[in-house]
């Protein structure tokens, strides 16, 4: 089969590799019919390098139709229309028994001190062959692939494998008052839906803050007050300004670990990606190399005795923190990848209902063939010919 294989810093090529088999009773194989493109891919495409292997097959953000399963897998059949969730969980231990399917406990990357392994995330998440191929193998298939109904489009259903859990998870933990303030740093796919996720759920008032004019008009055009981060010198004191001089009652930092506007990690990750691989992912397990200006501006503005919301994604170990700050502030502080399960239910009703309330049928700014994959990463990392959500389109149904 085809598939989108990493091999090295902003290299990705669509190679022919081996089609996967079921290999465990509890699998399922299913060829995909559209496959996002998320900002978590361009942490691999960039920092994350070290800890990827030549040919691994990325992607996580995977639908299709089920080619076959495995004996224990008695939920889904051949033929079924399935969206995959990113992460790789049983649905019966612990940890999925209190909806933190991340954390599931047969699926943990213990090897690394990890949680659930992910589809096409690096070594510390299970080196799984992820989602952008024709065909994926769909470990634990008697759980996590989700059925969704035959008719509509892919784009559908398509972002309930992780941009809408991702920013229902957001908007549920920055545990905004109704009617209350919620500032949502980063308006790329995560932020600008966590923003549309906040105003259906009766955020009384958003503001966006991100540093892309399309980004920012799109955002507007949803009801958000948008700031260009480049406009506005102190844009925390804006903040204030907007928000009673006390701050938001909620922060959703969407930006995460390659935040612009943060010179010394910037260089510490730049570092880490030019000396060898096994010192590089050792500097980067052990040192702080985030780059912190997102996480930095929430913990400023956020109101005393608010919440922050942490789903960008962070992977620093000694990272600084100011600790007076937040502890003086009383600041709540919630994080972590998106269970997607958790979520489904509450979301499903809002792509099978009536009209289209979150806007996901024209969420997607492109959708290539599989093939033009390398020139999407470039184009999404650039963020160039106004690239905000790229579906691949491996198969067409
Ligand atoms: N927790 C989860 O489960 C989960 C799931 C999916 C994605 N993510 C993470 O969410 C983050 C966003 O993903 P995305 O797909 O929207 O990616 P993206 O890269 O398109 O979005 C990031 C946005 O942040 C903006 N930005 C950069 N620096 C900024 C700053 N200092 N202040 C304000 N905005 C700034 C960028 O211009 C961009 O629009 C990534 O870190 C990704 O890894 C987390
Ligand atoms: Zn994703
Ligand atoms: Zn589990």
């Amino acid at each position: 089969m085809k598939a989108l294989v990493w091999h090295g810093k902003r290299d990705v090529r669509v190679d022919t590799v081996a089609d996967p088999t079921i290999q465990d009773p509890t699998d399922a194989i299913v060829r995909i019919t559209s496959s996002g493109v998320c900002g978590s891919d361009l942490h691999l495409y960039e920092v994350l390098g070290p800890f990827m292997s030549e040919g691994d097959i990325i992607g996580h953000e995977p639908m299709g139709i089920v080619e076959e399963v495995g004996s224990a897998v008695t939920n889904i059949a051949r033929g079924d229309r399935v969206v995959v969730p990113f992460q790789i969980a049983c649905g019966h231990c612990f940890m999925c028994g209190q909806g933190l399917h991340t954390q599931c406990e047969t699926t943990q990357v213990r090897d690394h001190k990890m949680g659930a392994a992910l589809f096409g995330y690096t070594r510390l998440y299970g080196q799984v062959p992820g989602g952008q191929a024709e065909y994926l193998r769909v470990p634990q298939a008697q759980f996590g692939p989700i059925k969704v109904p035959q008719g509509p489009a892919d784009d559908r259903f398509v972002y309930l494998s992780d941009v809408l859990p991702t920013a229902w998870q957001a908007v549920e933990y920055a545990a905004i008052p109704d009617g209350g303030s919620v500032v949502v740093l980063g308006l790329g796919p995560i932020g600008d839906m966590s923003a549309r996720v906040a105003l259906h759920r009766g955020a009384g008032r958003v503001i966006g803050v991100d540093l892309v004019p399309e980004r920012l008009e799109r955002a507007r055009a949803n009801g958000v007050q948008a700031l260009n981060l480049r406009e506005h010198d102190d844009i925390a004191e804006t903040i204030r300004e907007l928000t009673d001089r006390r701050g938001p009652d909620s922060v959703i930092d969407a930006v995460g670990m390659e935040a612009h506007g943060s010179p010394f990690g910037k260089l510490a990750q730049q570092m880490a990606t030019l000396i060898p691989d096994s010192l590089a992912a050792k500097m980067m397990e052990r040192a702080g190399v985030d780059r912190l200006a997102a996480i930095h501006l929430a913990i400023d503005i956020v109101r005393r005795g608010g919440t922050i919301s942490l789903i960008g994604v962070y992977g620093g170990m000694a990272d600084p923190l100011p600790m007076l700050t937040l502890f003086d502030k009383q600041i709540q502080l919630r994080m972590g990848q998106a269970n997607v399960r958790r979520w489904v239910d509450d979301i499903l009703p809002l792509l099978t209902g009536d009209g289209d309330p979150l806007g996901v049928d024209d969420f997607a700014t492109h959708r290539l063939p599989l093939e033009e994959g390398p020139r999407g990463y470039e184009m999404f990392q650039k963020k160039q010919e106004g690239t905000f959500k790229i579906l691949l389109q491996p198969a067409a149904v």
